[in-house]
């Protein structure tokens, strides 16, 4: 079978320590090109991983008729325009979290994969630890009977990422902790649920730290929670900080079935056999989200498989986080569209 090639676009954080070791880990497939506007910095990281071409413009490396399949690791804003372009130029794409700065931009970017008939997979790398597939096989073959609660948090007491970069500035990034982290959760716990579709949102979001910062732009929420009721009837609360006045940064996704619960980190089941409570501590060998998530995009490409995270559910995610906002700023009940 003959090499894939990839590129990157974008040379941040998240390229540098995620994407570009997780394929240099993968027999026959090779990083060829690299972009970035920092040209400099993409300079930097192709000398030190031997990536052959360095681009300013994503538009330059995606002539590049070997590449096959880029990585998106940009920030958030740039998520659609790069994704389009791509899917566009018939390349496969694997995009990070969140897929985009709304819905309607994630719509732009499935309907552009579906008519370009190449894979657009979002880069959801908690679906991919080893624990979670684990945890997902178990309630598939229902192990937890019917799943009608669950919540997650990720809560940090002190937290925020890149302040006064584009993360903390909602026209680039989208929004504060929960689009940054809140995704990770929201997704997770969703994902174990078997993706029900949503009915409702009631949301809080508050801006507490933000204003005691005016040395740079700081304008997304920095604490969320909410509720989200689905039209099977579970419930998901889920509760997300950059910064929060708590002891210490929090992290839990739980879930809650007819005949078992689970919690993750590490992964513990409880049930009840013959009126005996049990709780079982399976033993999953830990494999990094990351490079799990990498390597079934490279699968994906080679066996023409659907990936686990693919954009048509990036997009529904996208719809919680809108509705999350939306409620949240209306302080009401929201109806998911
Ligand atoms: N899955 C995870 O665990 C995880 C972790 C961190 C970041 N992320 C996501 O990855 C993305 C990037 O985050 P990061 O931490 O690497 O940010 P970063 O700021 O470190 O890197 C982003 C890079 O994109 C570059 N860039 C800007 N405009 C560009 C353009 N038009 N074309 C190409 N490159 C451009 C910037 O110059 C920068 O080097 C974000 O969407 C973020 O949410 C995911």
């Amino acid at each position: 079978m003959p090499k894939i090639r990839v590129g990157i676009i974008g040379s941040g954080g998240v390229a540098q320590w995620g994407h570009i070791p997780a394929y240099k880990k993968l027999k026959g497939v090779e990083v060829l090109a690299i972009c970035d506007p920092r040209v400099e910095v993409a300079e930097e990281v192709a000398k030190r991983n031997s990536i052959p071409y360095v681009f300013k413009d994503y538009k330059e490396l995606l002539k590049l008729k070997e590449i096959r399949a880029v990585s998106i690791c940009t920030p958030n804003y740039l998520h659609k325009e790069a994704a389009v372009a791509a899917l566009s130029a018939g390349k496969d794409v694997l995009c990070e979290k969140p897929m985009a700065t709304s819905a309607k931009e994630a719509e732009k970017m499935v309907k552009a994969a579906q008519e370009a008939g190449r894979i657009l997979m979002i880069g959801l790398n908690n679906r991919f630890r080893s624990e979670v597939q684990a945890l997902k096989r178990l309630i598939k073959e229902g192990e937890l009977g019917d799943i009608y609660y669950a919540k997650c948090g990720w809560l940090r007491r002190r937290g925020i990422p890149g302040l006064g970069s584009w993360f903390t500035e909602e026209a680039k990034s989208g929004g504060g902790p929960l689009i940054d982290l809140g995704v990770h959760m929201i997704d997770l716990a969703w994902y174990l649920m078997g993706c029900p579709k949503a009915h409702s949102v009631t949301a809080s979001a508050y801006q507490k730290f933000a204003p005691q910062i005016s040395s740079v732009i700081y304008d997304t929420e920095d604490f969320s929670c909410g509720i989200i009721k689905f039209k099977g009837q579970a419930t998901l609360f889920f509760e997300t900080s950059w910064a929060l006045n708590i002891k210490e940064e929090l992290l839990y996704s739980e879930v809650y079935g007819t005949k078992g619960g689970a919690r993750l980190d590490p992964l513990e089941i409880y049930s009840e056999k013959n009126g005996i409570l049990i709780d079982i501590c399976p033993k999953v060998k830990p494999l990094s989200g990351h490079q799990e998530e990498v390597r079934h995009f490279i699968e994906c490409i080679k066996r023409k498989k659907k990936p686990i995270s693919p954009g048509e559910e990036g997009w529904e995610v996208m719809k919680l986080l809108d509705a999350i906002y939306e409620s949240a700023e209306k302080g009401r009940e929201v109806i998911v569209g």
